[in-house]
């Protein structure tokens, strides 16, 4: 597998409807990246995002052009990858522990694994004491993190996430934006996110890919420095150090600008 990469857009366009109703969604959007990256999609509303990444999770297919995750083609959703939603779409009449195990349990997972699996996650994102509360019984934040558990516990290659923190109040959100860091920093996960804050997206990324509108067009995939920077992340010092303001600013001027042309 040397030299394919892990997931690979080619060209993928996407246009929805027909006729005087067809929309270009997406134009040729082409994109690379490797196993264990972190990849943030930042743009302005309609630019093609959520588009983008359906087309991965497999709820899409590209009018022309393809995706592929280690060189297979997409065709269907698949367990390998999980996807998590601004709104957390858990099911109200299950347990919390339901919930979190309910990917391994319809995939036939031996009940004693599947437990030991559930438990694992729902300790480190801090709900293993709310395992038998539902849904309704839980903060925006902890049913965020509860949708997030249910993704991971598929143990998903790569893990898509659509604005997942867009509804969380801004501490909840900065909580949330270290747990899922540190998630990925123990598990070489591969995740791709969806954000419309481009502070977030510079501070978890390794890469920053930017879109523009009309018709949705990758514009630029930037390099990020500060989601691999070692030892223990002080998220305040980062997010004010003058290279990490400097880098916000360039990406923030990029989506004007192609909000703009
Ligand atoms: N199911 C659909 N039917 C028709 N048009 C759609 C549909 N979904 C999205 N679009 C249009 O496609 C464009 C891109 O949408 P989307 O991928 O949701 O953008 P984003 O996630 O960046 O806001 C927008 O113009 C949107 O209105
Ligand atoms: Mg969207």
């Amino acid at each position: 597998m040397e030299g394919t990469p892990f997931v690979a857009f080619d060209e993928v366009s996407v246009e929805y409807g027909s006729g005087a109703a067809r929309v270009r969604a997406l134009e040729r959007a082409s994109l690379q990246f490797g196993q264990g990256d972190f990849v943030c999609i930042v743009g302005p509303s309609g630019c093609g995002k959520t588009t983008l990444l359906q087309t991965l999770a497999g709820f899409l297919k590209p009018t022309t052009g393809s995706v592929r995750m280690q060189g297979r083609p997409i065709d269907g959703p698949g367990p390998e990858r999980g996807v998590v939603f601004q709104q957390p779409n858990l099911f109200p009449w299950m347990t919390v522990a339901g919930n979190a195990g309910f990917g391994p349990m319809v995939r036939g997972a031996p009940r004693a694994d599947r437990q030991a699996r559930v438990e694992r996650l729902l300790r480190l994102t801090g709900l293993l004491e709310f395992r038998d509360r539902y849904p309704y019984q839980l903060s925006g934040g902890m049913q965020q993190r509860l949708a997030i558990v249910r993704a991971l516990a598929n143990e998903p290659k790569v893990l898509l996430m659509d604005e997942p923190f867009g509804a969380l109040d801004a501490l909840t959100r900065e909580k949330m934006q270290e747990e899922l860091h540190e998630i990925w920093r123990r598990r070489a996960m591969t995740v791709l996110f969806i954000t419309h804050s481009v502070e977030e997206a510079v501070y978890l990324g390794t890469d920053v890919v930017v879109m523009s509108p009309r018709p949705g067009r990758i514009v630029e995939h930037l390099p990020m420095p500060f989601a691999r920077q070692a030892g223990d992340r002080d998220s305040r010092a980062i997010k004010s150090d003058a290279a990490f303001v400097a880098m916000r600013e360039r990406v923030l001027s990029l989506i004007w600008q192609s909000a703009e042309g």
